[in-house]
């Protein structure tokens, strides 16, 4: 009677802590859920801001992913983590956002050569894009930050700011490599592209001057150069898919967009996410 006793008030006692334990999981369950349903708003926020520059722009649209694909190569090189990788790739993707704006629009759009009044207001384009992107700081700090940082130069010389040397965020020095060696390879509205080899010349002769002089090094390594050429023929590739090929108002090859922010939880994607490190 007394053994029957005991595991009663036992049992009693563990139906309780059950619940407690039941509750605890349920909630952790919730916060999981929750965290990746604001991961993948996030994500589906991006995305609909890049087809706001594909809309605007589609010739941006794909130098951007370009410039994506390669900043994430050598920010693999430095042996960025997930997070850097990620900022570096936003950066990346949203670096010319503010040529997006009315003021600039005809300036883009035009295929003569600009004149220096048009390039004074191009220059423009990063604290505009800075502006755009400010209600995103609270959740991406890094990207405003580095957006406008992109056009700033190694020994000072560039803009807005002239920010010198390590001040220049570490996003916007391997943005502002990545831009130059893509405009540089891939034709504009006004100029035919240059070589692979003209592009990566370029990029070494601005070392310690407009780049951070360890990321040229980086760059300009053998296996770096290696996987900058076979993302430039990758991106290559998928530009002239001809089921994929789209044309501009003005009959120019818009190319297709090669990278999407496309969450990688929900399928084994293509995404340049995929393509950010793991954690060694
Ligand atoms: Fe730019």
């Amino acid at each position: 009677m007394k053994r029957l006793k005991r595991e009663t008030s036992s049992a009693l006692l563990a139906v309780p802590a059950g619940a407690a334990l039941a509750t605890a999981a349920l909630a952790l369950l919730r916060r999981h859920k929750t965290s990746i349903k604001f991961e993948r708003f996030g994500a589906a926020a991006l995305e609909t801001l890049l087809n706001a520059i594909d809309a605007n722009d589609p010739l941006t649209g794909t130098h951007v992913r370009r410039v994506a694909r390669y900043a994430l190569v050598l920010a693999d090189a430095m042996g960025a983590d997930a997070h850097t990788c990620h900022t570096v790739e936003r950066v990346a993707l949203f670096h010319d956002i503010g040529k997006i704006h009315e003021a600039l629009f005809d300036v883009i759009h035009d295929h003569r050569k600009l004149d220096s009044r048009e390039r004074r207001e191009i220059r423009t384009h990063p604290a505009r894009g800075a502006k755009v992107l400010e209600p995103l700081a609270s959740f991406y700090p890094d990207l405003p930050k580095g957006v406008i940082a992109h056009h700033e130069r190694w020994d000072g010389s560039g803009y807005p700011r002239g920010l010198k040397k390590k001040a220049i965020p570490l996003s916007a020095r391997v943005v502002a490599i990545a831009d130059t060696f893509d405009a540089i390879t891939h034709s504009r509205r006004y100029r035919a592209g240059k070589s692979f080899e003209v592009g990566m010349a370029a990029i070494g002769e601005g070392r310690g001057t407009q780049f951070d002089p360890e990321l040229v090094d980086l760059f300009l390594a053998p296996p770096v150069v290696d996987r900058i050429h076979a993302e430039m023929r990758g991106a290559t590739a998928v530009e002239r898919a001809p089921k994929l090929r789209r044309r501009t108002r003005h009959g120019e090859d818009m190319g297709a967009p090669d990278v999407s922010f496309r969450w990688r939880d929900t399928s084994p994607a293509q995404g340049a996410l995929d393509r950010v490190p793991r954690k060694k």
